[in-house]
């Protein structure tokens, strides 16, 4: 794991955004350290992906700053952000289901690198998920729902990410599926030194993966702190289900 360096990677700073006239992302500020992974918590329709999208330049925010890298980057375009290394692994899979593992991994790369170019970073997605070479080959549409989620990861990872959104990534997996992408996500968390700003809507799946954890409630966030401390505030216990 990386040393952590003075400033954070990741400085969002009085945020706002939305769509149209309705702001679903208000006066948020959020920091994420290198090399570190931060959880966002939330219910559905809270803001969270939104969010993402103001950070990785999907949706222009309306109010507000972001700062990448020691950059100002709210206003640039997704793909000046993600050639800086910040990759957003969006909900949902986003695969391009009639071509093979091998072939959705490679259109994830840099657009204008050739074929050739792209082999190193696919074989360090292969030497991190192995079970993807052995699929390389194989139809996106006939993998298996946390395969599927696997590639996705893999997808944001033939970038080189100093910063990794990644948006529930266990959303309507069954829980088998969902051990798995975990699995993956533990690995990425260990053996790269890139932060994670990882979104999910409860606390069942993080135990191993969160060093900071915050709660989104109203495009805002109410609670900030570890696991273990928020662990004991008998609110977010609640709302959250309990299931630590
Ligand atoms: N493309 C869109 N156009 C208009 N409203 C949207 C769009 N995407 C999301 N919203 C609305 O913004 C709010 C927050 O959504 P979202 O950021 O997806 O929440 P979360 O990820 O926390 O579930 C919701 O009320 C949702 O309906
Ligand atoms: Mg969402």
């Amino acid at each position: 794991m990386s040393e952590r360096t003075g400033a954070p990677i990741l400085d969002v700073r009085g945020l706002v955004a939305g769509y149209g006239d309705t702001m679903v992302v208000r006066d948020l500020d959020l920091s994420v350290d290198a090399g570190r992974t931060v959880v966002l918590i939330g219910p559905n329709g809270h803001g969270k992906t939104t969010l993402l999208r103001a950070v990785s330049g999907l949706i222009k925010p309306a109010g507000g700053e972001v700062w990448f890298g020691g950059e100002r980057i709210d206003g640039r375009n997704p793909e000046y952000i993600v050639a800086m290394g910040l990759v957003h692994v969006m909900q949902g899979d986003g695969l391009f289901a009639q071509m093979t593992v091998e072939e959705n991994l490679l259109m994830a790369a840099f657009p204008s690198a050739s074929w050739r170019a792209r082999q190193p970073a696919l074989e360090r997605v292969y030497a991190l998920f192995p079970q993807l070479k052995e699929r390389r080959g194989q139809r996106a549409r006939t993998l298996s729902g946390g395969e599927r989620r696997l590639v996705a990861l893999g997808r944001g990872l033939m970038r080189e990410a100093r910063l990794l959104l990644i948006d529930e990534p266990s959303l309507g997996l069954a829980p088998v599926m969902i051990d798995t992408v975990y699995g993956a996500i533990r690995e990425i968390r260990e053996r790269l030194d890139n932060a994670i700003l990882l979104v999910e809507e409860n606390f069942t799946h993080i135990a191993d993966v969160a060093d900071v954890v915050h709660v989104v409630e109203m495009g805002g966030i109410v609670r900030s702190g570890s696991l273990e401390e928020l662990s004991t505030d008998r609110t977010v216990v609640e709302t959250y289900l309990g299931t630590l």
